[in-house]
């Protein structure tokens, strides 16, 4: 059983675990090749000639094969490692703007869910370069608005920047249609496409030719790698037309007092010392991916799970669900707001029983203001999830809301 993978559940028997849409648990694969790495392997890399730096960066380059061969990228070369999502976007946003790729006036493209990390980065581009931010909205189910879209698609959109799946709504946006509207309307002077599949990755088969994405990036933590290790995939032409926003040592390729050459892709974009744990543990998570039958089989058993929270939702009223109730559309994630009670209260009553959600405004505010919501609670489930602990969890949520109204 997949469960029997992650010993936090063999450590805390009674933990109910719905929090994976903020970080994944770890499975042994990756707690122990990460043990073993530091014990056997680890050493700085690009640096030594030595067998331990050979080693070491043999490994962190393997994870960036692993995962370039996984998404359906061209080159491992076109894969760069950051702290997380949000620095990769800082990063491509800011080499952008010191490339002149976008400069007063022109238009980025969002949409209305997005999280803070694909906001925020163009935001500081609008207060220092002028750029506009452009927010599209979404329908009924939650499904990109096309329409809207469509009317704001005009010759100053120089980037288009969306979800693959929102980490509130989980909905799952349809990209392709994205990138064949981009291609239809703009021919060679498309704007970048660039996906924020921090949210997608985990849960879904993601391929950047057949989604036609120009950039896609997303963050170990929440596919069972260690916190710290963010990944962005960039095409290669583009990564050659782009000049880095930061660099020093490791990025260069010859510095003189007056000026610096940088170094070969990806190196370019790694400035310092890069996160080498942090690579390995992607590697071992791509390995266990591979182990529990790839994405297929990630996406069967996440379906079901999505499916019978959805079912036993039919029975349940008073809840506002954020989010469609078609689970074809979207993954396992469920963010909430119950009448007449707080979710922060509703929250803490459940971590009481050990379960272990989230409550706020998770990094989407100007979805959840779009919406009229202050606050709200999130489930959101990963493969090591069990029906059995969506029915618990309702039983729970039925006695907090009885407990919680009372007071
Ligand atoms: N971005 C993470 C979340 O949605 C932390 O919870």
């Amino acid at each position: 059983m997949i469960r029997d993978d992650f010993p936090v559940f063999k450590n805390n028997p009674d933990l109910i675990f719905f929090d994976s849409t903020a970080s994944s648990q770890k499975p042994s694969h990756v707690i122990d090749g990460l043990k073993e790495f530091l014990e056997n392997d680890y050493a700085n890399i690009h640096r030594g000639s030595y067998i331990l730096s050979e080693r070491s960066e043999k490994l962190y380059i393997d994870s960036k094969k692993k995962f370039a061969n996984m998404i359906g990228a061209e080159s491992w070369r076109e894969v760069i490692y950051t702290m997380n999502s949000t620095y990769a976007l800082n990063l491509l946003a800011d080499s952008l703007r010191r490339s002149n790729k976008l400069q007063k006036w022109d238009t980025v493209i969002v949409s209305i869910v997005e999280h803070h990390a694909n906001i925020v980065p163009w935001l500081i581009l609008k207060e220092d370069l002028g750029i506009n931010v452009e927010f599209v909205g979404v329908c009924d189910d939650y499904s990109l608005d096309f329409e809207d879209f469509k009317n704001k698609l005009d010759e100053t959109v120089k980037v288009v920047s969306l979800t693959h799946v929102s980490n509130v709504t989980g909905q799952i946006f349809d990209l392709k249609k994205v990138s064949k509207l981009l291609q239809e309307i703009y021919s060679d002077t498309k704007p970048y496409f660039i996906v924020d599949s921090s949210q997608g990755f985990p849960h879904l088969h993601t391929n950047v030719s057949e989604i036609g994405c120009d950039f896609l990036f997303c963050t170990g933590h929440k596919f069972g790698a260690d916190s710290g290790i963010g990944i962005l995939w960039w095409k290669k032409d583009l990564l050659l037309d782009l000049k880095p926003a930061f660099s020093g040592g490791g990025a260069i390729a010859h510095v003189t007092t007056d000026e610096f050459e940088p170094a070969w892709l990806p190196d370019k974009f790694e400035p310092g010392t890069p996160n080498i744990s942090g690579g390995v543990s992607v590697l071992r998570a791509l390995e266990y991916v591979e182990q529990i039958g790839g994405y297929d089989k990630i996406e069967q058993i996440e379906h079901e799970l999505t499916y019978h929270f959805l079912e036993k939702l039919k029975d349940f009223d008073g809840m506002t669900l954020l989010g469609s109730r078609d689970a074809y559309e979207r993954v396992g994630v469920f963010t909430f707001a119950i009448d007449w009670v707080h979710s922060l209260d509703l929250a803490d009553f459940l971590a009481e029983k050990d379960i272990c959600i989230r409550a706020g405004r998770h990094c989407a505010e100007p979805l959840l203001n779009n919406k009229g919501m202050t606050h709200s609670c999130r489930v959101s489930l990963y493969i090591y999830n069990t029906t059995e602990e969506i029915d618990i969890f309702f039983e729970e949520l039925e006695k907090a809301i009885q407990v919680l109204r009372e007071v």
